[in-house]
């Protein structure tokens, strides 16, 4: 049977190696705890899934979504309403705005959109995984910057090679930001606007984190002036609301794009379930003070993994965004070596950096989205079974 030549550009999937050694040691009867995935374990809102229920009883809702595509008017009216109130982001509802069914699709919907075959498009390295098969299934090529951190790993324009940013049509992006936790800064977002233009290049600003900082200021890609005529910013209802299941979220900004975006989806999907968006109007118009709960959470989690890692010999600094640490990995082991040692010592599951691209190799990440009983035993665990630990 035949498959697509476009599906063998896919590398080996490195949590599926993870996922296998993991399944292994449950059937030995091991307790594993994984702080691999970002995937919360706190309930969504109460009030949204009331208002999921009560959409759900309208047989109006149970038809094809209302403005396929684009998502209900009303639902875009209070994403429109979230970004002035979170971002003083000023966008039209009527032609800025596209539902999504998460900003997963969304990446894979600009790729489609925006890129031809042939074309070079810049990811970072490390980066979210989900970027590089969206560009590889419209048959263009991703180009790696690398992310380090002497530049609080924020992408350094200037070491992009002249003749590979004139040449590159796109860009993912994505602060804060997922595996390392860094985030951006106004003046990071004017020089990102500033290379765009320079070069012709159309930005893909993936944001699902835009909520998820300490003690920083909360930034939208859409705060640049200028930023509405590069690009557009995905954001989701998954991590500020406890709704990865959900699937909802929006692509927002240029209206060509946006609409570039919208005719790709009709032609894919039929929009998010109205009910679902309902919800989503409940998330963004009313639970502003389960964001707070959430951070509070968040920050007291992200504390006490950062006291453990330093009993144990890191050094690191708490991230400043998302809810992951990216640590390097100790004397003598790859990133891999360390997962694997980490799980066999401690039935701990953490995600290996080189997941993220070859930069990655030398660091692991830590998700903060396990419950609290849950990442206390695993963090004695660490205590109890983990020597201290040296550093190159
Ligand atoms: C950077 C980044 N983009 C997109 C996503 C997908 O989010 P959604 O649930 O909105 O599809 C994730 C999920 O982990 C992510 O880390």
């Amino acid at each position: 049977m035949q498959t697509a030549d476009r599906l063998k550009k896919i590398p080996p999937y490195l949590f599926m190696t993870l996922r296998n050694k993991i399944n292994d040691a449950k059937k030995r009867g091991v307790d594993v705890i994984s702080l691999a995935i970002g995937d919360p374990v706190d309930p969504t809102p109460q009030p949204v899934i009331d208002a999921l229920c009560a959409a759900a009883q309208d047989p109006e809702n149970h038809r094809y979504p209302t403005d396929e595509e684009w998502g209900m008017l009303s639902f875009r009216e209070a994403v429109a309403r979230w970004y002035k109130r979170r971002y003083d982001v000023d966008l039209n509802a009527a032609n800025e705005i596209c539902a999504l069914i998460g900003s997963k699709e969304g990446c894979h919907h600009f790729a489609m959109a925006v890129v031809n075959p042939g074309d070079t498009v810049l990811v970072t390295d490390p980066g979210y995984p989900g970027y590089r098969p969206g560009i590889w299934f419209v048959d263009a090529t991703p180009y790696d910057v690398p992310l380090k951190e002497e530049n609080d790993y924020l992408v350094d324009f200037g070491s992009i090679p002249s003749d590979v940013a004139k040449k590159a049509t796109a860009m993912f992006l994505n602060y804060p930001n997922n595996p390392i936790g860094a985030v951006a800064t106004r003046a990071f977002l004017n020089d990102l606007v500033a290379f765009a233009r320079e070069n012709d290049i159309v930005l893909c600003y993936d944001n699902p984190y835009s909520e998820v900082v300490f003690g920083v200021e909360r930034l939208s890609f859409l705060n640049a002036p200028g930023a509405k005529e590069v690009g557009v910013e995905l954001n989701s209802l998954s991590k500020p609301y406890n709704m990865t299941g959900w699937r909802i979220g929006m692509a927002s900004g240029n209206p060509d794009i946006v609409k570039a975006i919208a005719t790709s989806k009709a032609n894919t999907d039929s929009g998010v379930f109205n009910a679902v968006q309902y919800a989503g109007i409940t998330a963004l118009d009313e639970c502003d003070a389960d964001i707070d709960r959430m951070l509070e959470l968040y920050g007291r989690r992200r504390d006490k993994v950062i006291a453990t890692l330093k009993e144990l010999g890191w050094k690191n600094e708490p991230p400043k965004g998302a809810f992951y640490l990216w640590v390097p990995v100790p004397k003598g082991f790859t990133s891999a070596e360390f997962c694997d040692f980490m799980l066999e010592k401690c039935a701990v599951v953490i995600a290996p950096g080189a997941a993220y691209g070859k930069n990655g190799e030398g660091y692991v990440r830590f998700s903060l989205t396990i419950g609290e009983a849950r990442l206390d035993e695993a963090l004695q665990r660490m205590r109890d079974n983990l020597p201290k630990m040296e550093f190159a």
